[in-house]
């Protein structure tokens, strides 16, 4: 079976991380999914950025939760576009999502949007904290959930079992045949972050991983081309 395409952020190597034209670029080249990062709003609306501030992403400062959605509206995310409400993405692809909780504290408002939205087929949760992951678990027993690891990746499989995830997401420079032979006995799912040359791929496919999160369109290119 072909590689999944997992895109970063959108796909952004093409577009302003984490904005509906990251978002919709992967949706237009048909990934097999896309990923984004969630963080809560000063006044708890969980919106789609990578870092706890701002200052990297916009042309604004401080800490997105010290920060109002309309606060955070203002402010420009690249190309003029804004910072997205995960609703926002939701309803702006049909691709399923990656949806990975940087901060703790949005597990519950992502699980309140799931199940009012209908959304457990399409969500898959991701994150590094096993807290956040386990009070997903709590609330929404039937949603996927994929644990997310770097420098603790070699502990993975064991990780990702206790916690009942059926998917672990691993820093590419971290992965070994070990780890993904482990995940395999386990039953678990393999995929990638992120992979974004040819060499990556090429050793991407040598592990026999199921999906790679890549930024960049030429990857997906060269996974359709086949090996
Ligand atoms: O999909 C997992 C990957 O996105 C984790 O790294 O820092 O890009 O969120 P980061
Ligand atoms: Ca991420």
């Amino acid at each position: 079976m072909s590689l999944q395409t997992i895109g970063h952020r959108g796909l952004m190597g093409a577009e302003p991380e984490n904005t509906l034209r990251s978002f919709r670029r992967a949706d237009r080249m048909a990934l097999d999914a896309v990923e984004l990062d969630l963080h809560l709003s000063g006044d708890g609306e969980l919106v789609v950025i990578h870092d706890a501030s701002v200052d990297r992403t916009t042309d604004g400062s401080g800490a997105v939760r010290d920060l109002t959605l309309a606060e955070l509206r203002r402010l420009d995310a690249g190309l003029g576009e804004r910072i997205p409400l995960f609703t926002e993405v939701v309803d702006a692809v049909g691709a399923p999502i990656q949806a990975e909780i940087k901060d703790a504290a949005a597990a519950r408002a992502l699980a309140a949007v799931i199940e009012e939205r209908g959304l457990g087929d399409r969500v898959t949760v991701i994150s590094f904290h096993d807290e956040a992951l386990r009070e997903t678990r709590e609330l929404l027993p039937e949603v996927a959930i994929g644990l997310v690891t770097g420098w603790s990746t070699d502990t993975a499989p064991e990780r990702a079992a206790e916690l009942g995830a059926r998917l672990v997401s691993c820093e590419f420079a971290r992965l070994s045949a070990d780890v993904v032979a482990r995940c395999r006995a386990a039953g678990i799912g393999v995929i990638s972050w992120t992979v974004n040359t040819p060499a990556e791929l090429a050793v991407a496919r040598e592990l026999g991983l199921d999906g790679v999160v890549t930024d960049e369109p030429e990857i997906v290119s060269a996974i359709r081309a086949g090996p």
